[in-house]
Protein backbone atom coordinates (compact mmCIF):
# COMPACT_ATOMS: atom_id res chain seq x y z
CA UNK A 1 0.00 0.00 0.00
CA UNK A 2 1.11 3.61 -1.08
CA UNK A 3 0.79 6.94 1.01
CA UNK A 4 1.96 9.99 0.68
CA UNK A 5 3.83 11.50 3.34
CA UNK A 6 5.74 15.36 4.02
CA UNK A 7 8.84 15.58 6.23
CA UNK A 8 11.65 17.92 6.53
CA UNK A 9 14.83 16.95 5.53
CA UNK A 10 17.61 19.21 6.15
CA UNK A 11 15.75 21.66 6.30
CA UNK A 12 13.62 21.35 3.20
CA UNK A 13 10.53 20.38 2.63
CA UNK A 14 9.82 17.01 0.78
CA UNK A 15 6.78 15.32 -0.42
CA UNK A 16 6.46 12.07 -1.31
CA UNK A 17 5.12 8.69 -1.88
CA UNK A 18 6.25 5.67 -0.17
CA UNK A 19 5.31 2.24 -0.04
CA UNK A 20 4.53 1.60 4.05
CA UNK A 21 6.92 -0.86 4.00
CA UNK A 22 9.23 1.67 3.35
CA UNK A 23 12.02 2.34 5.88
CA UNK A 24 13.40 5.84 6.16
CA UNK A 25 16.76 5.24 5.09
CA UNK A 26 15.81 4.08 1.76
CA UNK A 27 13.19 6.37 1.27
CA UNK A 28 16.61 9.49 2.05
CA UNK A 29 19.00 7.65 0.22
CA UNK A 30 17.00 5.62 -2.71
CA UNK A 31 13.97 8.00 -2.95
CA UNK A 32 15.44 11.61 -2.08
CA UNK A 33 18.86 11.35 -2.55
CA UNK A 34 20.32 11.80 0.52
CA UNK A 35 23.73 9.53 0.59
CA UNK A 36 24.70 11.00 4.07
CA UNK A 37 23.07 8.19 5.93
CA UNK A 38 24.74 4.65 5.14
CA UNK A 39 23.57 1.59 4.69
CA UNK A 40 25.98 -0.39 7.14
CA UNK A 41 24.10 -3.81 8.67
CA UNK A 42 20.37 -2.54 7.76
CA UNK A 43 19.04 -4.08 10.88
CA UNK A 44 19.58 -2.00 13.52
CA UNK A 45 23.43 -3.10 14.57
CA UNK A 46 25.92 -0.79 13.61
CA UNK A 47 25.05 3.28 13.74
CA UNK A 48 25.78 3.64 10.42
CA UNK A 49 22.67 4.66 9.33
CA UNK A 50 21.88 7.46 12.35
CA UNK A 51 19.87 10.69 11.68
CA UNK A 52 17.93 12.97 14.02
CA UNK A 53 14.48 13.16 14.07
CA UNK A 54 12.62 15.76 15.94
CA UNK A 55 16.45 16.21 17.87
CA UNK A 56 16.37 12.95 18.86
CA UNK A 57 18.96 10.54 17.23
CA UNK A 58 16.68 7.46 15.39
CA UNK A 59 18.48 3.99 13.22
CA UNK A 60 16.48 5.10 9.91
CA UNK A 61 16.74 1.18 8.91
CA UNK A 62 14.64 0.60 11.43
CA UNK A 63 12.58 3.36 11.00
CA UNK A 64 9.27 3.43 8.93
CA UNK A 65 9.18 6.50 6.38
CA UNK A 66 5.69 6.70 7.40
CA UNK A 67 6.22 6.94 10.73
CA UNK A 68 8.24 10.41 9.99
CA UNK A 69 5.34 12.17 8.27
CA UNK A 70 5.30 15.64 9.27
CA UNK A 71 8.71 15.16 10.90
CA UNK A 72 12.05 17.21 11.30
CA UNK A 73 14.90 14.57 10.08
CA UNK A 74 18.10 16.10 10.05
CA UNK A 75 21.54 14.12 8.33
CA UNK A 76 24.94 14.52 8.42
CA UNK A 77 24.52 16.77 5.46
CA UNK A 78 22.34 19.20 7.18
CA UNK A 79 23.68 19.60 10.59
CA UNK A 80 25.70 22.62 10.12
CA UNK A 81 22.93 24.32 8.89
CA UNK A 82 20.30 23.39 12.03
CA UNK A 83 22.60 24.22 13.74
CA UNK A 84 23.00 28.04 12.53
CA UNK A 85 18.97 28.01 12.58
CA UNK A 86 19.00 27.63 16.31
CA UNK A 87 21.49 30.55 16.86
CA UNK A 88 24.59 27.89 17.73
CA UNK A 89 28.40 28.50 17.07
CA UNK A 90 29.72 27.27 13.94
CA UNK A 91 33.21 26.72 13.03
CA UNK A 92 35.88 27.50 9.92
CA UNK A 93 34.30 26.81 7.17
CA UNK A 94 31.03 26.71 8.31
CA UNK A 95 31.20 23.33 9.95
CA UNK A 96 28.65 21.98 12.97
CA UNK A 97 31.45 21.93 15.46
CA UNK A 98 31.36 17.78 16.09
CA UNK A 99 32.51 17.94 12.50
CA UNK A 100 35.12 20.00 12.73
CA UNK A 101 36.27 18.54 15.69
CA UNK A 102 35.86 14.83 13.86
CA UNK A 103 38.42 16.66 11.39
CA UNK A 104 40.56 17.89 14.19
CA UNK A 105 41.19 14.74 16.01
CA UNK A 106 41.54 12.62 13.16
CA UNK A 107 38.20 10.21 13.77
CA UNK A 108 37.61 8.55 10.56
CA UNK A 109 39.67 6.38 7.75
CA UNK A 110 37.77 5.22 5.51
CA UNK A 111 34.71 7.68 6.39
CA UNK A 112 32.16 4.84 5.94
CA UNK A 113 30.37 5.09 9.18
CA UNK A 114 31.25 9.16 10.04
CA UNK A 115 27.94 11.01 8.97
CA UNK A 116 26.47 8.14 11.21
CA UNK A 117 28.94 8.68 14.36
CA UNK A 118 29.00 12.75 14.11
CA UNK A 119 24.93 12.61 13.55
CA UNK A 120 24.96 9.78 16.84
CA UNK A 121 27.19 12.43 18.72
CA UNK A 122 25.55 15.23 18.01
CA UNK A 123 22.11 13.87 19.39
CA UNK A 124 24.45 12.49 22.75
CA UNK A 125 25.68 15.49 23.60
CA UNK A 126 22.23 17.12 23.57
CA UNK A 127 20.75 13.85 25.74
CA UNK A 128 23.71 14.66 28.17
CA UNK A 129 22.77 18.14 28.54
CA UNK A 130 19.49 17.57 29.60
CA UNK A 131 20.66 15.32 32.12
CA UNK A 132 19.91 11.52 30.39
CA UNK A 133 21.43 8.71 31.97
CA UNK A 134 23.76 5.86 31.13
CA UNK A 135 24.77 2.57 32.20
CA UNK A 136 28.05 4.53 32.90
CA UNK A 137 26.43 6.91 35.49
CA UNK A 138 23.38 7.45 36.12
CA UNK A 139 23.19 11.51 34.88
CA UNK A 140 25.57 14.13 33.67
CA UNK A 141 27.81 12.76 36.69
CA UNK A 142 30.69 14.75 38.03
CA UNK A 143 33.25 12.91 36.12
CA UNK A 144 31.69 14.47 32.46
CA UNK A 145 32.12 13.04 29.43
CA UNK A 146 34.75 11.08 30.08
CA UNK A 147 36.49 8.19 28.12
CA UNK A 148 33.76 5.48 29.83
CA UNK A 149 31.12 7.75 29.42
CA UNK A 150 31.56 8.60 25.51
CA UNK A 151 32.28 5.07 24.94
CA UNK A 152 29.09 4.15 26.39
CA UNK A 153 26.73 6.67 25.10
CA UNK A 154 28.48 6.06 21.76
CA UNK A 155 28.00 2.27 21.69
CA UNK A 156 25.50 2.25 18.95
CA UNK A 157 27.55 3.56 16.50
CA UNK A 158 30.22 1.13 15.04
CA UNK A 159 33.46 1.58 13.34
CA UNK A 160 35.21 -0.86 11.15
CA UNK A 161 38.43 0.43 11.01
CA UNK A 162 38.62 0.99 14.65
CA UNK A 163 39.28 4.77 15.11
CA UNK A 164 37.56 4.80 18.40
CA UNK A 165 40.38 6.14 19.97
CA UNK A 166 40.28 9.68 17.86
CA UNK A 167 36.46 9.50 18.04
CA UNK A 168 36.32 9.67 21.56
CA UNK A 169 38.92 12.46 21.49
CA UNK A 170 36.29 14.00 19.03
CA UNK A 171 33.66 14.34 21.05
CA UNK A 172 35.29 15.19 23.89
CA UNK A 173 36.60 18.49 22.01
CA UNK A 174 32.91 19.42 20.60
CA UNK A 175 31.51 18.89 23.99
CA UNK A 176 33.90 21.39 25.73
CA UNK A 177 32.26 24.81 26.16
CA UNK A 178 33.06 27.08 22.79
CA UNK A 179 35.89 28.87 24.65
CA UNK A 180 37.62 25.96 25.62
CA UNK A 181 37.93 24.42 22.93
CA UNK A 182 41.59 23.48 21.67
CA UNK A 183 42.55 21.94 18.57
CA UNK A 184 44.84 19.43 18.66
CA UNK A 185 48.10 19.78 17.35
CA UNK A 186 48.96 17.71 14.52
CA UNK A 187 51.18 14.78 16.68
CA UNK A 188 48.62 15.02 19.80
CA UNK A 189 45.89 14.34 16.62
CA UNK A 190 47.70 11.02 15.44
CA UNK A 191 48.13 9.77 18.70
FE1 LIG B 1 21.04 0.98 10.37
FE2 LIG B 1 23.28 -0.48 10.55
S1 LIG B 1 22.37 0.38 8.76
S2 LIG B 1 22.02 0.27 12.18
FE1 LIG C 1 35.95 3.26 8.50
FE2 LIG C 1 34.65 3.98 10.74
S1 LIG C 1 36.17 5.11 9.64
S2 LIG C 1 34.23 2.31 9.42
Amino acid sequence: MDTEITMRVDGARRRLTVDTRTTLLDALRERLGVTSPKKGCDHGQCGACTVLSGGRRVLSCLTLAVTQDGAEVVTAEGLAAAEATEGGPLTDGGLHPVQRAFIDCDAFQCGYCTPGQVVSAVGMLQEFARGGPSAVTRGTGAAGLDRAEVAERMSGNLCRCAAYVNIVRAVQQAAAPATDRQRPTGSEAAR
